[in-house]
């Protein structure tokens, strides 16, 4: 072996080994982790609700970055599972030789436990389930809570520090990586390179942490809409030639687009 190779070997030892360190770390502060604690949402207190408090801020601020297959940490904030299943580091797009397992959400893995094999690591609190270490043993959270404390700098032309080129190199510190990340980086709070939350939106998404992120789930379809799922169900399961070719062209767009049919 080199001498190249064995600092190489060196450096990722102790860069694994401090990794270890600091899970011991947060083991002994927050409690040791539980990856199932997402696989189903705790049912809502009633107190603050999912859809109706916290669903339109992640909408109206988030989202825009944090919908698409290749969102940045891969950290999909549309729908309660994508909170739940968390973040990456591996990149979606990116120069490689052999191919990489699809992520697609709900469709490659379904309970959050199960992403986690898949690479994904929590930003929900895994760990004792306190308010307060609901909080702090929170990825999300500090995420808001860092740009709460440093605030984008008032200025016409931002710092360099914000990169919002496509192809940006990206950190997604996870909770034991976090104060570190937030040392380096201070003015890398979420929404990134935008204005904070407001006082009351952080406060309904504080409640809703809190209370350990519950979700009461998706209403029931409407009658309606159940009758159309169950003719265009019928249509797509024909093999007439016709039936065929159609369910043949919309499979082949659907990567496209959600389509719509009045
Ligand atoms: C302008 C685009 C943009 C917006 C808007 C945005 N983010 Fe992000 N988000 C990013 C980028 C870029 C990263 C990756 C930062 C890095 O390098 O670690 C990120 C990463 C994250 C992560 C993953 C952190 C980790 O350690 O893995 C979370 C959680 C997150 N954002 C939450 C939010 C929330 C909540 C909002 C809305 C309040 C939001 N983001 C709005 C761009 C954005």
């Amino acid at each position: 072996m080199n001498t190249q190779r064995i600092a190489a070997l060196l450096a990722a030892l102790l860069v694994a080994g401090c990794t270890a360190l600091s899970r011991d770390a947060l083991d002994r502060q927050f409690g040791a982790a539980d990856p199932t604690r997402h696989d189903a949402p705790l049912a809502s207190t009633g107190e603050i609700s999912y859809r109706r408090d916290v669903q339109p801020i992640l909408e109206r601020r988030c989202v825009l970055c944090h919908a698409c297959y290749d969102a940045p940490c891969q950290q999909k904030l549309g729908a309660w599972e994508g909170i739940a299943r968390g973040s990456s580091k591996q990149r979606v797009y990116e120069t490689r030789l052999g191919e990489a397992p699809p992520t697609r959400l709900f469709e490659d893995a379904r309970k959050a436990s199960e992403w986690r094999q898949l690479g994904f690591s929590p930003v929900l609190n895994e760990r004792q389930p306190t308010a307060e270490i609901n909080l702090a043993g929170s990825v999300l959270y500090r995420s808001l809570q860092l740009k709460e404390r440093h605030p984008l700098p008032q200025v016409t032309i931002l710092p360099e520090t914000f990169d919002f080129s496509l192809d940006r190199a990206q950190r997604c510190p996870q909770l034991a990586e976090f104060d570190s990340f937030a040392r380096e980086h201070p003015l890398w709070g979420m929404p990134f390179g935008l204005p904070g939350l407001s006082g009351s939106e952080m406060d309904l998404i504080r409640r809703w942490l809190e209370a350990g992120a519950p979700f009461a789930g998706l209403p029931p379809l409407p009658a309606k809409v159940e009758r159309h799922l169950a003719e265009w169900e019928a249509f797509f399961n024909g093999d007439s030639a016709k039936q065929r070719l159609v369910s043949r062209y919309l499979y082949e767009h659907l990567f496209l687009a959600h389509l719509y049919f009045d």
